[in-house]
C-alpha cells in the first residue's frame, strides 16, 4: 500500500498485513536537532498473511543508527531512508529493536516530529509515523503503545503522550527528566502523539456516566490560558452529549488538548492527546469572532467524537477514510445543531457543502466518497470525504428511520470495537437493523458527482390530481463516464397557497408506499418516477428536498411566485431559506445574462424577512446573505465571466440595500443597544443579523455605510462587530479603508490569529490593485510561508477571491502558481491545498480558461514536484 514513484495505490490491491505488532515500546529522547528514538517492536507473523513473507517496514527520510533482531545486531544497510526490509524473519514471535535519529527543527513539512513555537509536537495521520521510526505504518495494524519521553527539564517541562501517565522523574546527574505513558487501547500508528515543551494548562474535570473521573487539560503557549476557557467548556459539553446522544463514554483517566501555532490542518484526534491548530482553541471576545467560537465548539467536538468513531473503531485502509470522517462530521453537526439553532446550523452546513463539495464534485478533482485509487493520501482529506460523507450518513438515517439508525449504530459499536473496519461493515449494520437491502444505496460511496434531480408538476383541475414527474441524472466525472441512478430520499410536503399543509394522498397507480407516506419521504431510486397526488387544491406547491435530505441539485418548475410563497409559508425552515436563495440567484443570473431582473418584486417579502429578524435574527441573516459568486458561477455552468457575476450580484445587493434602507437602519440602531458580548447562539444571531443589514445598507449607500461601519469599528467591544465593520469598509475604496486597516493592525499586531483576519480581508478586496497588495503583503514582517495559518489567510483567501484570482490578464493565477512552486519545497501539503483555488477553472470563459491552464501547466512542468502537487496538477489538467 505505498505510492512510490507516483504509482497510485489501489483499493483492489488491498492485502492483510503479513506481520502483526503485539506491543510497541518507544523511548524518545528529545533534542532540537538530534532526537533519538528507540523502538522495540514485538512482532509475529499474521496467521492470515503470507507465511515466510519478508518484513517490510515503512520509513520516510529516516536515518537508522542501530538494529537488533531478538537481541542480535543487524546490518544497518538493511535500512534505507524509506524502507527497512528483513528478508526472512523468524516464523514465530520475535523482537525488533530500531534506533533512529531525527531532526525536528529541520522538519518543515509538519509531518512526524517537529517544533512549533516553544514545543515539540507530532502529526502522524496519515503517514507521519514513518518519519519517526520504521513501522508497519498502515491503519489496520493495531498495537498497544508504551512511550517514554525524555527532555531537558528547563526547555521542556511538560511531557505528554497517549493514554495514561505511568511514571515520571528526573534523569540522575543531568538536567533532563522523563515521563512514561501507557495506552491500553490498541491503535494504529497514525494516532500516536507526543508533545513536549513549555506550555500552560487550563485544567478541568469530568466524571463519565460510567463513574470514571477524567482529568482534562487544555495546553497553550505560556500566557494564553485566559483564551482556553471556551475550548474546555466545549469539551465538557461534547463529552456529556456523546453519552446522552450516542451512549459513548470516555475511556482513559486523562484527556489532553494541545494548541500549536504551526499545523497543516484543523486538528488531530490522537488517542487521549488531541493536537489542535491554535485557531480552533484560543478565543476571547476581543480576539475571536462568533464564527471562531462556533468553529472551536465544532472542532473540539469533532476530535473528541473521533475517540469512538475513528479510534476505538478505525479504518482498514485509507480508502475507508470517510468511515471515520463522514461519520464524525455527522456527529459534530448533530452536536452543534443541539447546542445552537438546528435549522440555522443545517443552512450553514449546506452552504459549505454547496460551496466546497459541489465545486469539487463538478470539477477535475471529483472523486467518490470511497475512492478506489490515490497517489498521495494527504490530498484526500476533502470536502467529499468529510462533508458528502456526512450527508450519506444523514441519508441512511432518513431512509431507515431514527430507531433502526440507533440500533444499527449500536451494532456497529458492539461488533467492530477494537477493529479496523470498512464502509461495507458499517452499512451492513444498518441493513441488518432495518431489514433493508442497502446495496443500491452503496452507490453513494462509489460514484462521484452531484446528481441533478428535476421535478415537473402538472395539476389537473377536473380530477384534482397533481402529477409530479421526477428525474435524476449525474454528469460524467473523471474516470466515471456512466452513472447508475442513486437512491435519493426526498423529504417533502404539499404547501397550499395560503401556507397550510395539504394532506398527502396518493392512489393505487403511481402512489407512494406506506413507508414513504409515513416518513414524508419520496424515495427516488430510478432514473425517472411519476407520482400522482389525489384530491389536491389548485395552486398547491410541492416543497421538495426538505431539510436538504440528499446532496443533490434540485431543479423545479416553481415560478418566482411559488418560491415567494414557500419562502413565506413553508413549515420547513431550510426550504424557506432555499426558496429565497433560488429567487435571488435567478434574479442575479438574469442580470448577468441581459441586465434584466428587478429586485423591486422582492420588496414585500424581504421587508417581511427583516421583520422576522426580530425573533429569529440568525435565520434572517442567512436569508440576507445572497448566494455566493462561486455558487452563481456553478449555476451559470459555462463560459463564466467572474467580473460580470460580481457586478450583477453587487447591483442586486445595492438595490436591496436602497429598497430596505429604512428597515436596515432601524435594525442597526436597535442592535447597538444589545448589551455586553457573550459568544452564545442568541447573541451571535443578533450580531449576524445586524451585520448583514450593515453590509447591505453600505452596498446601497457607500457613504452612509462607511460612516456607520467606521462608528461600529471604533466602538465595538468585540471582534465580531469590529471585523464585520472592517469587512464593510474594505469594499469601499479610499483613505477611510486604509486608515481602518492601519488602526486594526496597530491594535492587534501581537496576535497572529487576528492578523490573519487582516491578511484575509485585504486579499479578498474585489479590485484590480489587490494582486499588488497581496504581493506587497507577502513581504510584510508579519507574514511567513512557514506557518500554514498565514499562508491560508493571505494566499488561500486570495485564491478564493473570485474576480481577482480570476483576473482577465492571468496575474492572479501567476501569483498563486508562484506561491505553490515556492512552498512545495518546504511544505507540500500546504502547497497542494493552495492549488484548490484552481478547482473550477473549466467553468470560465475561454480567455481565463487558457490562462489558468497555462499556469497549471507551468507548475506541472517544474522540477522536483512533490507527489502532493503533482497529483493535483495532473488531475486538474487531465
Ligand atoms: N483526522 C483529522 C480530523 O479530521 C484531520 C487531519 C488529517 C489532521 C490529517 C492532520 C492530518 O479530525
Ligand atoms: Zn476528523
Amino acid at each position: 500500500m505505498r505510492s512510490d514513484q507516483g504509482q497510485p495505490v489501489r483499493l483492489s490491491d488491498y492485502r492483510v498485513p503479513d506481520y502483526l505488532v503485539d506491543a510497541v515500546a518507544l523511548d524518545i529522547s528529545l533534542d532540537r536537532t538530534a532526537t533519538r528514538v528507540r523502538s522495540t517492536l514485538r512482532l509475529r507473523p499474521n496467521p492470515e498473511g503470507v507465511a515466510g513473507a519478508p518484513l517490510d517496514l515503512d520509513g520516510d527520510e529516516l536515518v537508522a543508527t542501530a538494529l537488533r533482531l531478538d537481541g542480535a545486531a543487524l546490518d544497518l544497510a538493511l535500512a534505507t531512508p524509506d524502507r527497512l526490509t528483513i528478508a526472512a524473519p523468524p516464523a514465530g514471535p520475535f523482537v525488533l529493536e530500531v534506533e533512529t535519529v531525527i531532526d525536528p527543527t529541520a522538519n518543515t513539512k509538519l509531518m512526524g516530529l517537529y517544533r512549533s513555537g516553544s514545543a515539540y509536537c507530532t502529526q502522524c495521520e496519515a503517514e507521519g509515523f514513518r518519519r519517526i521510526t520504521y513501522y508497519l505504518d498502515r491503519p489496520d495494524v493495531l498495537s498497544v503503545f508504551t512511550t517514554r519521553i525524555e527532555a531537558e527539564r528547563d526547555d521542556a517541562p511538560v511531557l505528554l503522550g497517549n493514554g495514561n501517565p505511568v511514571e515520571a522523574g528526573a534523569v540522575e546527574g543531568t538536567g533532563r527528566h522523563y515521563a512514561v505513558w501507557h495506552d491500553p487501547h490498541p491503535k494504529p500508528s497514525y494516532l500516536f502523539a507526543v508533545v513536549s515543551g513549555r506550555l500552560d494548562a487550563l485544567r478541568g474535570e469530568f466524571t463519565t456516566s460510567e463513574g470514571r473521573r477524567v482529568a482534562l487539560a487544555i495546553w497553550v503557549e505560556p500566557g494564553k490560558v485566559g483564551q482556553a476557557g471556551y475550548a474546555l467548556d466545549a469539551l465538557k459539553r461534547s463529552m456529556r452529549w456523546d453519552e446522552d446522544a450516542f451512549g459513548r463514554a470516555y475511556d482513559l483517566d486523562v484527556f489532553n488538548v494541545v494548541a500549536v501555532s504551526d499545523f497543516n490542518m484543523g486538528a488531530m484526534e490522537n488517542k487521549g492527546l488531541n493536537v489542535f491548530n491554535d485557531k480552533y482553541v484560543l478565543a476571547s471576545p476581543e480576539l475571536a469572532t462568533d464564527a471562531d467560537y462556533a468553529g472551536i465548539e465544532t472542532v473540539i467536538a469533532h476530535e473528541y467524537f473521533h475517540n469512538w468513531t475513528g479510534n476505538r473503531i478505525t479504518c482498514r485502509d485509507w480508502f475507508q477514510l470517510s468511515l471515520k470522517e463522514g461519520l464524525t462530521v455527522f456527529r459534530d453537526q448533530e452536536f452543534s445543531a443541539d447546542q445552537r439553532s438546528r435549522p440555522v446550523k443545517r443552512i450553514a452546513d449546506v452552504r459549505v457543502l454547496r460551496a466546497r463539495q459541489f465545486a469539487e464534485d463538478g470539477g477535475p478533482m471529483a472523486h467518490s466518497v470511497r475512492p478506489d485509487s490515490y497517489s498521495e493520501i494527504n490530498n484526500f482529506y476533502t470536502a467529499t470525504i468529510y462533508e458528502k460523507g456526512a450527508e450519506i450518513i444523514r441519508m441512511v438515517r432518513t431512509l431507515v428511520g431514527p430507531d433502526a439508525f440507533a440500533r444499527g449504530l449500536q451494532h456497529y459499536f458492539d461488533r467492530f470495537d477494537g477493529t479496523a473496519a470498512t464502509v461495507e461493515d458499517f452499512l451492513g449494520c444498518f441493513a441488518e437493523a432495518s431489514g433493508r437491502d442497502l446495496a443500491p444505496f452503496f452507490r453513494w460511496y462509489v460514484q462521484a458527482g452531484t446528481p441533478r434531480v428535476t421535478a415537473r408538476t402538472h395539476h389537473d383541475a377536473a380530477t384534482r390530481t397533481l402529477t409530479l414527474d421526477l428525474a435524476q441524472d449525474t454528469a460524467p466525472t473523471p474516470g466515471q463516464g456512466e452513472k447508475l441512478p442513486f437512491v435519493v430520499p426526498l423529504r417533502f410536503g404539499l404547501v397550499l397557497p395560503d401556507g397550510a399543509e395539504q394532506p398527502v394522498r396518493t392512489g393505487e397507480d403511481d402512489g407512494l408506499s406506506d413507508a414513504e407516506l409515513a416518513n414524508d419521504t419520496i424515495e427516488l431510486a430510478t432514473a425517472t418516477r411519476r407520482i400522482r397526488f389525489e384530491d389536491v387544491e389548485p395552486g398547491t406547491i410541492p416543497s421538495l428536498l426538505r431539510d436538504f435530505s440528499a446532496p443533490v441539485r434540485l431543479v423545479t418548475d416553481a415560478t418566482d411566485a411559488d418560491l415567494l410563497t414557500l419562502m413565506t409559508h413553508d413549515t420547513d425552515a431550510f426550504n424557506r431559506w432555499d426558496a429565497a436563495q433560488t429567487v435571488l440567484s435567478r434574479l442575479i443570473i438574469a442580470r448577468v445574462r441581459d441586465g434584466g431582473g428587478d429586485p423591486e418584486a422582492l420588496r414585500t417579502v424581504f421587508a417581511a424577512v427583516v421583520r422576522t429578524g426580530r425573533h429569529d435574527p440568525a435565520f434572517a441573516a442567512q436569508v440576507l446573505a445572497l448566494p455566493s459568486e462561486g455558487e452563481l458561477a456553478r449555476e451559470i455552468g459555462r463560459d463564466v465571466d467572474p467580473d460580470a457575476v460580481h457586478a450583477a450580484r453587487e447591483a442586486v445587493r445595492g438595490a436591496v440595500g436602497r429598497m430596505l434602507a429604512a428597515e436596515f437602519r432601524a435594525v442597526i440602531a436597535e442592535g447597538a443597544a444589545a448589551g455586553p458580548y457573550a459568544p452564545d447562539a442568541a447573541g451571535a444571531g443578533r450580531r449576524a443579523f445586524r451585520n448583514a443589514a450593515l453590509s447591505l445598507l453600505a452596498a446601497g449607500d457607500p457613504a452612509l455605510g462607511a460612516a456607520q461601519a467606521r462608528a461600529q469599528f471604533d466602538g465595538a467591544d468585540n471582534m465580531t462587530d469590529r471585523v464585520a465593520a472592517l469587512a464593510v469598509l474594505s469594499l469601499i475604496p479610499g483613505e477611510a479603508r486604509e486608515a481602518a486597516f492601519a488602526a486594526f493592525y496597530e491594535r492587534h499586531a501581537a496576535e497572529p490569529l487576528v492578523i490573519d483576519k487582516w491578511f484575509a480581508l485585504q486579499a479578498s478586496i474585489p479590485e484590480r490593485s489587490t494582486v499588488d497588495r497581496v504581493r506587497r503583503l507577502l513581504g510584510h514582517p508579519a507574514f511567513t510561508l512557514g506557518v500554514p495559518n498565514r499562508v491560508y489567510a493571505l494566499l488561500g483567501a486570495f485564491g478564493a477571491n473570485p474576480t481577482e484570482f480570476n483576473r482577465p490578464d492571468g496575474a492572479g493565477y501567476d501569483l498563486v502558481a508562484d506561491a505553490v512552486v515556492t512552498l512545495d519545497g518546504r511544505n507540500p501539503q500546504v502547497a497542494a491545498r493552495l492549488l484548490g483555488a484552481f478547482r473550477s477553472w473549466r467553468l470560465l470563459e475561454p480567455g481565463r480558461r487558457a490562462l489558468a491552464e497555462a499556469a497549471l501547466k507551468r507548475i506541472a512542468a517544474g522540477p522536483d514536484l512533490s507527489a502532493d502537487v503533482r497529483e493535483i496538477t495532473s488531475r486538474s489538467l487531465g
